[in-house]
This record gives C-alpha cells, sequence and structure tokens, in this order.
C-alpha cells in the first residue's frame, strides 16, 4: 500500500514549525553541514588520498540521486563534468525557476524551509569547492526572494555561511537574483544568460555545456531546489542508506504536484517509484478519486511538456503488459511508457475536458515562451498554436488534426538549440495522436457548419499545406 514518505518535507508542514534558523537548528539544521566540513581526508589502498570533497561527490553518485529538475540526469554525474583544471572560478546556480505548469514543490521548499536549501547548497558548495553561488528564483515569487534573504542574513549571522566557515577555513557565499519570469529562463543555459545579465538566449551544446563554459564562461553546476536539498540528507544519512529510499536506478523521494480533476490537489512526497498513477489519483491519502460521478479521460504525468496518457492505456515494460494507472511513478516507467516524469507533476483530466481546448491552452503557452531563435521553434510553435486557435473558434478544418502533428513533428530531433523545440511538440503529438477523432470531429463539424451557411474559410494565418509541404 502505497505511503507518503517524507524526507524533505518532513517538518515544513508540522504544526508551530517555523522557517526561522531557530527552529531549523532545533530540528536538527546544519548538522549535515558540520560533518560535512570535519570530514577527514582518506587514506586509500593505493597510498593516494581521497580529500573530503572527493568523498561527498563520491558519495553523491554512490546514492544514485537524479536531478528533480526535470530531465532526471545523475547527479554524481552532472558533477563529475566539472572542469577543475581550468584554474577559473567554479560557481553553483540554484534553479529556483520553477516554471514547467502544473509544477509547485520547489515554493514548498523556499517558503516553509528555506535553511534546507541553504544547508543542501552549502554542502554541495564545499563538494565542488565553489564559493560563490546563486539562487536564480523566478520573479514572481517576490516573497520567496524575501525570505530567502531573510534566511540567508539568518546563515551569515550564524556562521554557516560568509568567511571561514565554521572555523573551518572554507569561504562561501550565496545570493539571491529574481528573474523576470519567463519559462525559458528555467533552462539552464537560458538561465545563465539572464543571470548574467542578458535576454535568456539558451546557448547551443556544445560547446556551452555548464561544466564547461557556465557563467561568465566559467565551470558551473545547476542543480534544481530539491536536487540540491536531497544533497543535505545523503550526507546526514550515508549514500548506502539514501541508496534504500525509492526504487533500484530511481532512489530517494520526489515531491509530486497533483493538480486538475481530483478530489484532493496538492503536493505529496513519496518514495520514488513506490507509488502507482493510480495511487496517486484515487488513493484517499493522495489525490482522494476522481470528482463525483466523473471518468478519467487522460494524465499528462510529468508537467505540461510530458506526453500526455489515456485512460485505459496499456503499455509493454519488461515483457508484461501494464495499465497506466498501474505504472510506477519513477523516472524510468515513464520513460518506458513514452512518457516523462519531468518536473513531477501530474495533471488529471475527467471526461467532462474538452481535449482540443486543453491542447489549445497548452500551446498557446510556449508560442508564447518560445525565445525566438530557432525558426522551426519559433515558427512552429506560433503555427500549432494558431491551428488550435482556429479549432477552438469555429473555424478548423477536418484535416488540422494531421497539419498539427506535420509541423510538430518537424521541430524537434536536433533541429532546434534547447529542448524547448521537444518540449512544444510533445503535447501537440500526443494529444493528437491519442485523442485524433476529437479533433477530426471538431474540424469536420465546423467545415459542414460553414457549407450549410455559405461562409468560406478564412485564409489561415499559418501556411498553406501546400506550402508546408514544400518548406521541409
Ligand atoms: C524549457 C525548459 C524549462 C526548464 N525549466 C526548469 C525549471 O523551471 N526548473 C528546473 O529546475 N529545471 C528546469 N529545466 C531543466 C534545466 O535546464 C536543468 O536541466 C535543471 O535545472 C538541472 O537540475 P537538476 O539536474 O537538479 O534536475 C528546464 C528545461 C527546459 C528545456
Ligand atoms: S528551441 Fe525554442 S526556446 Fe529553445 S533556443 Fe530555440 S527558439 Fe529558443
Amino acid at each position: 500500500m502505497a505511503q507518503e514518505y517524507k524526507l524533505i518535507l518532513k517538518h515544513a508542514d508540522e504544526p508551530g514549525y517555523s522557517r526561522d534558523i531557530e527552529c531549523y537548528i532545533r530540528h536538527g539544521g546544519y548538522e549535515a553541514l558540520k560533518k560535512a566540513l570535519a570530514i577527514a581526508p582518506k587514506d586509500l589502498p593505493d597510498g593516494k588520498k581521497l580529500s573530503p570533497q572527493e568523498q561527498i561527490r563520491e558519495d553523491v553518485k554512490v546514492s544514485g540521486l537524479r536531478g528533480r529538475g526535470g530531465a532526471g540526469f545523475s547527479c554524481g554525474l552532472k558533477w563529475s563534468f566539472v572542469d577543475r583544471k581550468s584554474g577559473k572560478p567554479i560557481y553553483l546556480i540554484c534553479n529556483a525557476d520553477e516554471s514547467e505548469p502544473g509544477t509547485f514543490k520547489d515554493r514548498q521548499i523556499m517558503y516553509k524551509d528555506p535553511h534546507q536549501l541553504i544547508e543542501g547548497m552549502a554542502i554541495a558548495c564545499f563538494a565542488n569547492d565553489v564559493h560563490l553561488a546563486y539562487i536564480y528564483i523566478r520573479g514572481e515569487m517576490v516573497d520567496g526572494a524575501k525570505i530567502l534573504n531573510a534566511a540567508l542574513k539568518e546563515a551569515r549571522a550564524k556562521g554557516f555561511l560568509g568567511k571561514n566557515i565554521l572555523g573551518k577555513g572554507y569561504d562561501l557565499e550565496i545570493h539571491v537574483h529574481r528573474g523576470a519570469g519567463a519559462y525559458i529562463c528555467g533552462e539552464e543555459t537560458g538561465l545563465i544568460e539572464s543571470l548574467e545579465g542578458k535576454r535568456p538566449y539558451p546557448r547551443i551544446k556544445p560547446p556551452y555545456f555548464p561544466a564547461i563554459l557556465g557563467l561568465w564562461m566559467c565551470p558551473t553546476i545547476v542543480n534544481n531546489v530539491e536536487t540540491l536539498c536531497n544533497i543535505k540528507h545523503i550526507v546526514a544519512m550515508g549514500a548506502a542508506e539514501f541508496a534504500k529510499l525509492g526504487t533500484p536506478n530511481n532512489t530517494g523521494t520526489r515531491i509530486v504536484s497533483l493538480s486538475g480533476h481530483v478530489k484532493k490537489p496538492g503536493y505529496y512526497e513519496i518514495e520514488v517509484g513506490k507509488a502507482t498513477i493510480g495511487e496517486l489519483i484515487n488513493d484517499p491519502k493522495f489525490g482522494g478519486g476522481l470528482r463525483d460521478g466523473r471518468k478519467l479521460k487522460a494524465v499528462i504525468p510529468g508537467g505540461s511538456s510530458a506526453k500526455v496518457f489515456k485512460a485505459g492505456e496499456k503499455f509493454k515494460i519488461k515483457d508484461k503488459e501494464v495499465d497506466m494507472l498501474d505504472l510506477p511513478y519513477d523516472f524510468d516507467s515513464l520513460i518506458a511508457a513514452g512518457s516523462m516524469s519531468g518536473s513531477s507533476a501530474i495533471i488529471v483530466m475527467d471526461d467532462s475536458t474538452d481535449i482540443v481546448e486543453a491542447l489549445a491552452n497548452v500551446s498557446e503557452f510556449y508560442a508564447h515562451e518560445s525565445c525566438g531563435q530557432c525558426t522551426p521553434c519559433r515558427e512552429g510553435s506560433l503555427w500549432m498554436s494558431k491551428a488550435l486557435h482556429r479549432l477552438t473558434h469555429g473555424e478548423g478544418r477536418a484535416s488540422d488534426a494531421d497539419y498539427l502533428v506535420k509541423i510538430a513533428d518537424n521541430i524537434p530531433g536536433g533541429r532546434t538549440i534547447c529542448a524547448f523545440g521537444e518540449a512544444c511538440s510533445w503535447p501537440v503529438q500526443s494529444f493528437v495522436g491519442k485523442f485524433k477523432d476529437e479533433f477530426v470531429a471538431k474540424g469536420k463539424a465546423d467545415e459542414e457548419r460553414r457549407a450549410k451557411e455559405n461562409i468560406q474559410p478564412v485564409k489561415a494565418t499559418p501556411p498553406e499545406r501546400d506550402e508546408l509541404a514544400t518548406a521541409h
């Protein structure tokens, strides 16, 4: 039976728990930082020594921690790519942009338990020889920035930040930087450009891998808020204990943002893979089921860019047929089912949902948020949004479904600078792919109505199909 498991949110919602440093310390706060700074060099059998920093980095690898920001990339491996030989300073940036629609987990940590993030960052910085770090927070989170700045001030006053931390000869400063509120600022290289004071135009990789050429062209680590909090727990409990949480290759816990047509939308922390999508939606401990009298229609499992699942869909996983609702909520199972857990945001849609309207809403967001550098993304996201706009405003065509998929198929796959190309195409490919009849029916009904009323279709604003066909 699936249970909540509170590691990161252990105290945040406890009655009487406050975000001031005294409360955090009373609950064992900053003990993991003390432990990290007290680690002694370790002798290896070959006579070499492993520095305290190398030991923590090794522990993060052993823990199996995967990034909580979206891609689920191994944190230890990411840290191992950092260029430590360039002689340039190494920076760490906490990605607190939290902009993927449906996601509201990082803000729970920052608003309710900011010192947990600061402690996790301080240990991550120590382990990577970082002396200057940033928290890049979404501009709309005005209170979040204030809370973090107040917490940083408290940490400095107690000697957990600043010069010669806890008398151990380690210096670290952390600054809060407020973004201006654009989805693309969450993409790590766009974020870096923005932090440098420029437009958040993502950088091309190669050569601009942050671990080598990041902030100010120096080696830089970008990690999500929740990922960095986990560093504190890996040090506190030990990598092997941490790795026992969750399931193989999917270790630790995840905070799931659950929204849409469930009785109890909210955030729920679980051991990774120890609850299924169905349990998260229906179990009274989690979503509590659909609204009365409604049936499930679709689920977006990992934020708006994740491919949608249709109710009743079955997948072949490790030679077994698995219903969508029985998929364990972990990184690997969702990838195997053709989607992703992304930012761990589940959006539930019941049978009252107009799926064409839902996709039109998502696509309008992506058309608005494309930074515009790459033609396939800039033009494609807009064409898709315009086609969906006419489909939802009585101007649709039966052929719009194929038209949409044709555009979506021509955006991703190495044609764009960043993964936004995928993010704007996946919803269109999956919504239209799995609910094609609804798109066709809507377009057909519009055509029939126009024919009956003898109305000529408006000239499509996006290029006509023939023009599009020759464009590719
Ligand atoms: C368009 C786009 C938006 C993104 N938005 C966020 C975001 O809001 N927060 C976040 O942590 N990661 C976001 N990411 C992922 C980051 O680029 C990066 O992979 C992540 O911050 C790395 O942290 P992690 O390894 O700890 O997951 C986004 C990626 C893309 C392509
Ligand atoms: S894929 Fe889109 S968002 Fe990313 S750089 Fe290109 S135009 Fe900008």
